[in-house]
């Protein structure tokens, strides 16, 4: 066959190889949409008659507190300032304008009594307890309805504490779904930043049906058995930004959600606009980032770059099942660094934990657009295990430069998914094989204005007389 070469061909391969710098959405950082100001008022806990001595409980201060600063609400905002000590509590409620700040070597502990952590409705989007039916405990530090949150300071620590429920969960005690550290619900304009979290009882950080939220320069660390310890979960909610972020726990570093089966369906609020940049981690029963299990109110539009996963299970995963319904789509992963991870790449399409029996066996989820590229890994078990849904779509899967040494027989085993790929070492599974250029790189999310803009940016440069 004789092939003939545009000139935008060849500016397109120039373009690729020498690796244009581009970053997604033209910038790396977490933008604030709501000022942080420096809030006028402010007091210490202490005044609410705390004492940091890791035994007294000192719930009714932080709440005392919280209510005092309410009135400033509309004077700017306050700040509730948390000095060195241990300050014990059971679980407290956050309002709009404030900052809760943990000065170096202040610890909030999480008490140990299960009655301090109040029992709240379950989320509409998931109809029941995560766990178990009915009710869940109300997260450590809790906020419903706010706009203007900032949980800050210079590295203080949130501790959970969670090892008595890791217990209850193992000897299978437990009453209802157990509590998140953090939980921020239908709000808007958060902040998480500049702290330490520790032993959360269930997922650490779980912002659900929130706008505009950012969680920055944070470590989160749990033991690497512990059951369920997610890091940070976005949950049906749109414009997360995760940056500067240290995560090592029993379960998946970031898992991105958006409600459970014809819940979640129902409900239709999709997480989208999820930029995490800067990750550094590693877990042994979990993954760095995930997608789902559930995500039947749809995931779109992620952006993940500067990964680096040491020593982990599974380093990026879409986990879904029939019943789902919903959709992931447009997912950008790029510039990812691994060592010693049993599988590198993940489909698996057969979680099938759901809420109830009235789920929808005929809900499937439609996967589609999806890009993974720059990833290099050494000391890797399985490069990919792709697994679709016979009779699903799981189509315009690309996978572009990712190199990996693997330790094992057959690298990469796919079924039910279609996609694209090019410098691809080892050589991808057959589904996959078609190459992305020069036919399909449009089919690709985010391939094409890559090159596209790429190429004629070079093609400006080395003819600037070039017609645009
Ligand atoms: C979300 O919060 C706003 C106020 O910030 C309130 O008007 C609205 O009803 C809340 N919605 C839900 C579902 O809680
Ligand atoms: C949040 O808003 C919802 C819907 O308006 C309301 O039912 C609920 O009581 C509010 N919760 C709080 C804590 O303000
Ligand atoms: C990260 O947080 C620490 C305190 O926890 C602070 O000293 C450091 O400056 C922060 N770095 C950035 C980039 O914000
Ligand atoms: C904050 O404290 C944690 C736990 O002690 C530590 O691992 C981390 O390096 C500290 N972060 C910064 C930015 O100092
Ligand atoms: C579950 O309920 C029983 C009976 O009320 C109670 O004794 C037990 O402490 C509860 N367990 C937890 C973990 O809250
Ligand atoms: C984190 O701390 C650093 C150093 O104090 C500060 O410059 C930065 O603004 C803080 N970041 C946030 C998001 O609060
Ligand atoms: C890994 O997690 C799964 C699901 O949470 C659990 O069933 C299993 O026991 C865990 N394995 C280890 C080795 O912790
Ligand atoms: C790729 O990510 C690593 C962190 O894992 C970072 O050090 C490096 O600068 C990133 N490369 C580019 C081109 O952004
Ligand atoms: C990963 O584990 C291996 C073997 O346990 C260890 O030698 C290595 O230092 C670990 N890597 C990192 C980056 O911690
Ligand atoms: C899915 O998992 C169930 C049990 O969890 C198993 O019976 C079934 O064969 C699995 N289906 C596929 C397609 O792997
Ligand atoms: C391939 O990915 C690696 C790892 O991110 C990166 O260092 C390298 O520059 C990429 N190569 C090309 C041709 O883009
Ligand atoms: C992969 O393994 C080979 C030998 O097994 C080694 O020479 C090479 O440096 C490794 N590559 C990477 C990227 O670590």
């Amino acid at each position: 066959m004789k092939r003939s070469f545009s000139l935008v061909h060849v500016l397109l391969v120039l373009a690729f190889f020498s690796h244009i710098a581009w970053a997604v959405k033209g910038s790396s950082h977490c933008k604030q949409t709501h000022a942080a100001e420096i809030r006028p008022h402010s007091v210490t806990i202490t005044e609410f008659g705390a004492v940091g001595d890791g035994v007294t409980l000192n719930t009714k201060a932080f709440q005392n507190a919280i209510f005092y600063l309410n009135s400033f609400a509309d004077k700017g905002g306050a700040k509730l300032f948390v000095p060195a000590g241990r300050w014990l509590t059971g679980s407290f409620d956050l309002i709009s304008h404030l900052t809760l700040w943990l000065d170096k070597d202040a610890v909030i502990l999480g008490s140990k009594n299960s009655g301090d952590w109040p029992v709240v409705d379950p989320l509409p989007s998931y109809g029941r307890g995560r766990e178990l039916p009915g009710g869940r405990h109300r997260s450590l530090i809790y906020g419903r309805n706010l706009t203007d949150v900032i949980i800050t300071g210079d590295n203080g620590t949130i501790d959970g504490q969670g090892s008595v429920w890791w217990s209850w969960f193992r000897s299978k005690t437990l009453n209802y779904t157990r509590p998140h550290l953090v939980e921020l619900m239908n709000s808007t304009g958060v902040v998480i930043s500049n702290l330490t979290f520790l032993n959360s009882p269930f997922w650490t950080i779980h912002p659900v049906y929130c706008s505009h939220v950012i969680v920055q320069n944070v470590t989160i660390l749990a033991p690497l058995d512990s059951p369920n310890t997610d890091g940070i979960d976005p949950d049906s909610s749109d414009d997360v930004c995760i940056e500067d972020c240290y995560i090592s726990t029993g379960d998946d570093l970031i898992a991105i959600k958006s409600g459970w089966d014809e819940y979640g369906i129902s409900f239709a609020r999709p997480s989208t606009n999820i930029i995490i940049h800067r990750l550094t981690g590693h877990n042994r029963n979990g993954s760095g980032i995930a997608i789902g299990s559930e995500m039947s109110g749809g995931v779109s539009e992620v952006y993940a770059e500067n990964l680096y996963f040491f020593n982990s299970s599974t380093a990026i995963i879409i986990k879904t099942a029939r019943g789902r319904g919903g959709y992931v789509r447009n997912i950008y992963i790029s510039n990812v660094t691994l060592a010693g991870v049993d599988t590198a790449l993940r489909f698996n399409s057969n979680f099938s934990q759901h809420p109830d029996e009235f789920y929808d066996p005929n809900a499937l989820p439609v996967i589609e657009r999806i890009t993974v590229k720059d990833v290099i890994g050494d000391n890797i078990k399985v490069a990919g295990l792709l697994k679709g849904i016979e009779g699903d779509s799981f189509h315009h899967v690309c996978l572009l430069n990712i190199t990996l040494n693997v330790t094992t027989e057959s690298p990469w085993n796919c079924s039910f998914i279609q996609g694209y790929s090019a410098l691809v070492s080892p050589e991808t599974c057959e589904p996959l094989r078609e190459s992305i250029y020069p036919k399909h790189y449009s089919d690709c999310y985010l391939l094409a204005n890559h090159l596209w803009s790429s190429a004629h940016h070079l093609a400006k440069e080395m003819m600037p007389d070039i017609r645009s």
